[in-house]
């Protein structure tokens, strides 16, 4: 292992010795970033990092670390970490330099149709399509992750997934992360009393330090490790979501199990400046948004700007307002709708381009009354994992909100997601991100939902450069986005670029949202004056970013508002 203050590759080892001292005599005021050679796992939890490291020690490639940290977080992060969810993953297989996007997001269940949270007068009903069975999607995360180890896995599965399950098992120490969450979701998560005896076992939420032990989600993991995606979507597992559906008026079948696949994708790749960047082609939104939002801001010189600059800010919002308008109404999941191929064509991004004004926000052209984003947390998870062969991981996977539609599957002992709320229940109505969509995004049975969720890969001249992705629902793009000018454009460390303040603009509402006690008062009034309607926001991300060096050494850096952490070696 080693240190170094900044992200010059050439010095590390002349300055190895001289930072270890520093680090040594506990200087402070310097912030050190570590860098290592042989591998690096960056996540939300770090009990699931140390989970990486095991499997890293046992000889696994990036791809075994990700597959063991995917169910290690099932159990030690469950607000997000999950196997009734789904997601997608960004990687590059280091042997052939072959770089593929697995899409493992959920489907819409058989019995699904367009107007499913509609009620007899064709309003929503309140809360049907994010709370209770009926919100869930047919989970991907065990078909996903099986089939990224039958790919490019090297250890046997059983010993990826064992460590979960043993964690599960015997019980894991609970940390004030953790406690603080389920006390903030107590009300939520006492609904329903699969949940409560789960979570807030003789109805407390579990103390500090205190064990969690969740025996029923231990032996749904035993299953998984040793039947594989059978010990999930067929079996007594099976059997308990669809009795699950049944008794709280789910659609989720057997067949719907049994018929789930994850998909192999082309992923979306873009040139920013020097780089190339790789994100998650639809139904994933990240992609296509990252794309055009870099390539807008592509022509402008930033050495007169800074990440909190009103000409930056203003800038991104325009482009961001430009790229959400393109994904209310183009995109969707490609085996269902037709997504244009042109919307990183560059003749269409320069008339795109024409439309900003750099001095002058322009008003977004409909507004929806009311059409707030959701101010209950939400929670997804996003890991990045990267090897001396070059092979490297992004993993962004989620249950939707925080514990998902908060019912956990009776004796099964995990949660259901409630995904379906990522549809466009109905044209123009705001889904939990304030997000409006409408035919590309309609509900269709087997259909998957279009998400923002973006696992990261970014490459310079062909080598590996950057993994990164964050939770966030809509904010996801541009915390990835801004991550990625943060670090390249302005040079921020890795560190820096985690902690950095974030903004967000989504086209509507016409908001420009500024995290909370960020920015400073001129900026606010900067933005204001160019016609911006501000509101601060709490924070909201969770970026977990790698940086591989020239010299291929790798350092790693967890968002500071979360609890992350970051092992290598
Ligand atoms: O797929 C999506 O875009 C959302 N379901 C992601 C949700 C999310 O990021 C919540 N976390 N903060």
């Amino acid at each position: 292992m080693l240190s170094r203050e900044s992200r010059a590759p050439a010095f590390v080892s002349t300055f190895v010795t001289i930072l270890l001292l520093v680090q040594l005599c506990g200087c402070a005021g310097i912030e050190l970033s570590r860098y290592y050679k042989q591998g690096i796992v960056v996540t939300a939890a770090p009990v699931a990092t140390q989970v990486g490291e095991k499997i890293f020690a046992a000889g696994g490639n990036a791809f075994d670390v990700a597959v063991a940290v995917g169910f290690a977080l099932a159990v030690v992060h469950p607000e997000a970490g999950n196997i009734c969810g789904g997601g997608f993953a960004l990687i590059r297989d280091g042997h052939s330099g072959l770089i593929e996007a697995l899409d493992f997001r959920e489907t819409a269940p058989a019995g699904s149709s367009e107007k499913m949270y509609l009620d007899n007068d064709d309003q929503v009903r309140p809360d049907a399509s994010t709370t209770c069975a009926l919100a869930a999607g047919v989970p991907g995360t065990v078909a996903g992750l099986y089939e990224l180890w039958q790919r490019h896995g090297s250890l046997p599965w059983e010993q990826l997934v064992t460590p979960a399950a043993q964690l599960a098992d015997t019980g894991f120490l609970v940390d004030d992360y953790l406690a603080a969450s389920i006390s903030g979701h107590r009300e939520s998560l006492t609904q329903f009393e699969s949940t409560a005896e789960l979570f807030r076992p003789g109805g407390k939420t579990p103390s500090v330090g205190g064990r969690l032990v969740l025996s029923d989600l231990a032996s749904t993991l035993y299953a998984i490790a040793g039947e594989g995606p059978d010990g999930f979507y067929r079996g007594t597992v099976a059997d308990k979501i669809v009795s699950c559906m049944q008794e709280h008026g789910g659609l989720i079948s057997h067949e719907d199990l049994e018929g789930y696949e994850s998909v192999w994708r082309t992923p979306i790749a873009f040139r920013f400046d020097s780089l190339t960047v790789y994100s998650m082609p639809p139904p994933s939104s990240g992609g296509i948004c990252i794309g055009q939002i870099l390539s807008l801001l592509q022509p402008y010189d930033f050495t007169t700007m800074s990440p909190q600059s009103v000409e930056y800010i203003h800038l991104f919002a325009e482009a961001a307002r430009l790229s959400f308008a393109d994904r209310s109404e183009h995109l969707g999941d490609p085996d269902f709708y037709d997504v244009p191929a042109g919307l990183l064509a560059p003749h269409y991004l320069a008339r795109r381009a024409a439309l900003i004004d750099n001095d002058q926000a322009t008003p977004s052209q409909q507004v929806s009354a009311g059409a707030a984003i959701s101010s209950e947390s939400d929670q997804t998870t996003h890991y990045s994992i990267c090897d001396s062969a070059g092979n490297m991981v992004a993993i962004t996977y989620t249950l939707n909100a925080a514990y998902g539609c908060k019912l956990v599957v009776q004796g099964a002992g995990f949660l259901l997601n409630n995904e379906m709320d990522d549809f466009s229940i109905k044209p123009g109505h705001p889904n939990r991100y304030g997000l409006i969509g409408g035919e590309a995004n309609k509900i269709e049975p087997g259909k998957r939902m279009l998400s923002s969720m973006s696992p990261t890969l970014v490459l310079k001249d062909g080598q590996p450069f950057m993994v990164l992705g964050s939770p966030g629902g809509s904010k996801i793009i541009t915390v990835v986005a801004q991550a990625i000018v943060n670090f390249t454009r302005f040079h921020l460390s890795l560190s820096e670029t985690a902690a950095e303040a974030r903004f967000h603009h989504q086209w509507l509402p016409d908001v420009l949202y500024l995290e909370e006690g960020r920015f400073g008062i001129n900026t606010i009034q900067g933005l204001i004056a160019r016609g911006h309607n501000i509101k601060e926001r709490n924070a909201y991300s969770d970026l977990q970013a790698v940086y591989i060096a020239e010299d291929g050494l790798m350092t790693g850096a967890s968002d500071p508002r979360g609890r992350g952490s970051v092992w290598g070696f």
